[in-house]
């Protein structure tokens, strides 16, 4: 395989609103970001990816840019921008920006000339069809909620939006809106980005026959994920994009493309692939608290565990999967894989060990390696995010009553990683000085990086470990280019591999079960390398691994 410059990189994501405020007004902003570049670097990143920070309504927090060449005066200007990519570099740093194509915002300007003249040069740049017996042009579901399309004023025109209505879908079967995005996209490039994490990309291509479909819910819509997701003729879009953009500039592309066949991800993700890598969502459809696995959590765990092993197989060297665990578009991980009382060091050690040696690009989200864990709300009023307002209707409409509709929020909103970084004990957890936008869990007393880097175990030091490990002279290439090889497939609770590569190996053995677990040991060790317990239990043939302990060690080969 070829080796690319980002095959080492350890990614960390920022979600800048929430980040760090440095004017007071209640709002992470890029100035922020800047001030914690030595954190990162001190904690081993050397790519990060920002949330969308471009000009924008706000509708749905940035993911609805009004202009792509801006940055929105919430977080900045254009100048910090400079000057965080700059100061990111001095670090070895790279910066992801989020490319947002698939739509734009209702208030960017091409889709108000759009609205002016639906027939008109800009109305071509969307998606904009007739209505057909005074209702929409067929009956899909937003995947937000509620109809896909939106009336035009007065008119019987009708335009699409995969996602809320302020976000109106591009027309990309209109070369004119193509080549507007790949001069954005070069104009970025060429200011010295390290490349993009890319939003929402499976949907950028649409099956055109708008018939309706038997309704599959009671607001009668219906899901039409096979009609908007990787649907055939994708690929002459993704290629085209890539050659007109990342490619000549080597840039690293980290794509949302969900639910992508196995048959098709050479194409994606493949040596010549359209992008560096993908997201592996597997783990994202797990919840301790979800009725199918309510009291079950090591039967979840071991779903979860073949879950993940066959994504690899799949992909089985061919190519990179980012594997993450926590995201903005999802609760935090601690709170879907570990039982309420088993919360701890030990087990979100153990947690964040199960794929961080997976071959693939590693990404930490903010907060993650400060044990940030969800702020339960208690109305719905203490909500940000319109589509949650979306799915609370949805729960209402669908026979749920107000408590009900509340608790299911509570256990699945993406609203819980947005909430602000917890950095200290201080006021606001030293997030901001002035009144922060979304409430800061009133456990960053206890939880905050600061007290995380100040005791001697705690998950904070074992994030920066793991990394180091991972990035060392001596174990990078293993990581990266060795074969991964499961094992004790059939132990339950037990998620472990072998990582080989030029005749050394080495074992990762997470116990994610609350109990101790005896197994056989047949592997002869060479070297301890990474325990989240003071010192491990290897006798006659045989490993004792505590309740959520991990050991790494590199064996005889
Ligand atoms: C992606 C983003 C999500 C956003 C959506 C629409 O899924 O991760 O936050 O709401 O796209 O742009
Ligand atoms: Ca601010």
């Amino acid at each position: 395989m070829q080796k690319k410059w980002w095959h080492n990189a350890i990614g960390y994501q920022i979600y800048p609103k929430s980040f760090q405020d440095t004017n007071g007004d209640g709002i992470g902003d890029i100035p922020g970001i800047i001030e914690h570049l030595d954190d990162l670097e001190e904690l081993g990143i050397n790519m990060i990816w920002l949330c969308p920070v471009n000009r924008s309504p706000m509708a749905d927090h940035g993911y609805d840019i009004s202009d792509y060449d801006e940055i929105d005066p919430m977080f900045g200007t254009l100048d910090d921008m400079k000057r965080l990519i700059k100061e990111a570099d001095k670090r070895g740093i790279r910066v992801l920006m989020d490319l947002v194509v698939n739509h734009t915002s209702s208030e960017h300007e091409w889709f108000q000339k759009a609205l002016e003249d639906p027939d008109g040069r800009y109305g071509k740049y969307y998606i904009i069809r007739e209505g057909k017996d005074g209702k929409e042009p067929n009956n899909w579901r937003s995947i937000f909620g509620g109809s896909a399309w939106e009336r035009i004023g007065d008119t019987d025109k009708y335009y699409l939006h995969l996602f809320t209505k302020w976000q109106p879908d591009l027309n990309w079967e209109n070369r004119e809106v193509r080549e507007e995005i790949y001069a954005m996209i070069n104009r970025w490039l060429d200011m010295g980005l390290g490349g993009f994490r890319i939003d929402a990309i499976s949907h950028l291509k649409k099956d055109f026959t708008y018939e309706n479909l038997p309704a599959d819910g009671v607001d009668g819509y219906v899901n039409g994920f096979p009609y908007f997701r990787n649907v055939k003729g994708i690929e002459t879009f993704l290629n085209e994009l890539k050659k007109e953009t990342f490619l000549p500039h080597d840039a690293f592309t980290l794509a949302e493309a969900d639910d992508v066949a196995p048959e098709d991800l050479e194409d994606f993700i493949g040596e010549d692939g359209y992008f560096s890598s993908i997201f592996d969502f597997c783990h994202t459809r797990y919840h301790v608290n979800d009725p199918k696995w309510k009291d079950r959590p090591v039967e979840m765990i071991n779903d979860l565990r073949d879950a993940l092993f066959q994504k690899q197989e799949y992909v089985n060297g061919r190519g990179f999967l980012c594997n993450f665990l926590d995201n903005h578009d999802t609760s935090r991980s601690a709170e879907r894989f570990i039982p309420r009382e088993d919360i701890g060091y030990h087990s979100m050690s153990a947690l964040g060990s199960v794929n961080f040696f997976f071959p693939g690009i590693v990404f930490l989200y903010q907060g993650q390696a400060a044990g940030m864990l969800d702020y339960r709300k208690k109305s719905i009023d203490e909500f940000r995010d319109p589509t949650t307002f979306n799915m609370y209707r949805g729960y209402l409409q669908e026979g749920m009553t107000e408590e009900q509709a509340l608790e299911k929020l509570n256990v699945e909103s993406r609203e819980h990683a947005r909430t602000p970084m917890q950095w200290n004990a201080q006021e606001n957890a030293g997030f901001t000085d002035g009144t922060p936008w979304f409430a800061v869990n009133p456990n960053y007393k206890t939880v905050n990086l600061e007290a995380e880097k100040g005791k001697e175990e705690s998950l904070y030091h074992w994030y920066r470990k793991m990394i180091a490990l991972r990035k060392s002279d001596e174990y990078s290439e293993l990581f990266i280019y060795g074969s991964l090889t499961p094992v004790y497939e059939k132990t339950d609770g037990v998620i472990a591999y072998e990582r080989e590569y030029q005749g050394r190996c080495v074992l990762i053995i997470c116990n994610l079960k609350a109990a101790l677990q005896e197994l056989p040991f047949g592997w002869k060790v060479k070297k301890i390398l990474l325990s989240n317990h003071k010192d491990v239990n290897i006798k006659k043939e045989k490993i004792y691994l505590r309740g959520y302990e991990v050991v790494i060690v590199e064996t005889e080969k």
